[in-house]
């Protein structure tokens, strides 16, 4: 029997790919080229399946040009690559990798905070570049973790993940706001209190976002969020670039209307808008929030086990849109 024909639209874990090419002729991007949209399409031609990354766009178009594909395996628990409904009207399921990185993606959330809030980049920058001669009282001198008011946008899996690391190891306050509150029994082991948006923004010492990027998410925070900020908050956005708008908050970093900011994703990215190059009051990584080994490699099996579990078993771990398994 043929095997189905899946393609890998990035590198992965050599492993992985071998654990692929038991059950399907595979096209892999080992040499990991960025491939335009013209090129992913006409490497979708024919194929039942592909794994995507988060970067590869599957829309409408791209479904109407590969009639072939039943399944989009996203290896991120974001999915804001895939228009789902336009999947969904296809018949093609889409799945992600929810789970397996919420604690490193919390962790690293905690990371951003602390380096921003401590100064740790804008300090290591200065004594790289050999202008640390004497010490001053003053040095770097940034605002407090320990028993600060954490505010959290977006209070799924990774949101409770920070809360719990920010209310149980640094006594903070928590605060957060969500599209839905949480059950009594969550909020109490997060010891997270619902708030409106205006009061998590008036209220925050540190403000991060973990909300899914959507059109109604987008600019989330701009202009006059960041204006009912405290001047001596810290933003930290390891949700979706697109969610915060990067000119406003790299005008509000230069006219120090807030105090700091961390950013692990970008608008646009792997742009990053200049101006946020040249201000030095932001800590700036490229979109590692679930980047340790073990995770990304858990989030690259949980990819391929849905690739599998569907096209042979039909039965995906971890579907976006189950109502198209219930119409086949
Ligand atoms: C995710 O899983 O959504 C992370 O942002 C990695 O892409």
């Amino acid at each position: 029997m043929n095997k189905p024909a899946v393609l890998v639209a990035r590198a992965v874990f050599p492993e992985v790919l071998t654990r692929l090419e038991q059950h399907f002729q595979v096209e892999h991007n080992q040499a990991d080229e960025v491939w335009s949209r013209d090129q992913l399409v006409a490497r979708l031609k024919g194929k039942a399946g592909v794994f995507t990354t988060g970067g590869e766009r599957i829309d409408a178009e791209v479904l109407a040009a590969c009639p072939t594909l039943k399944i989009c395996a996203n290896m991120a628990v974001g999915f804001n690559n895939f228009d789902l409904p336009a999947m969904t009207a296809a018949k093609v399921l889409g799945t992600n990798t929810p789970d397996v990185l919420t604690e490193t993606t919390a962790d690293f959330g905690f990371a951003l905070l602390m380096a921003t809030a401590r100064r740790v980049t804008e300090g290591e920058h200065y004594l790289r570049a050999g202008q640390w001669t004497k010490w001053a009282y003053d040095m770097f001198a940034g605002s407090d973790v320990h028993g600060s008011t954490l505010g959290i946008l977006g209070m799924g899996r990774i949101g409770q993940g920070i809360a719990r690391r920010g209310a149980h190891g640094f006594g903070m306050k928590v605060i957060y706001h969500n599209r839905s509150r949480l059950s009594p029994e969550l909020e109490a082991e997060c010891k997270a209190s619902y708030v409106s948006k205006e009061e998590l923004l008036r209220s925050s010492d540190h403000l991060v976002l973990v909300l899914p990027y959507s059109a109604q998410s987008h600019h989330a925070i701009g202009p006059a969020e960041l204006a009912q900020m405290k001047p001596t908050a810290n933003l930290v956005n390891i949700a979706r670039g697109g969610i915060v708008d990067d000119a406003a908050l790299a005008q509000a970093l230069r006219d120090r209307r807030i105090a700091a900011a961390g950013l692990d994703v970008f608008e646009g990215e792997p742009k990053v808008h200049p101006d946020l190059l040249t201000v030095p009051n932001v800590v700036l990584t490229p979109h590692i929030a679930s980047a340790t080994v073990p995770t990304r490699r858990a989030m690259a099996n949980l990819a391929a086990d849905n690739l599998i579990g569907f096209l042979v078993n039909g039965k995906p771990l971890t579907p976006l849109n189950p109502e198209v398994l219930a119409a086949a």
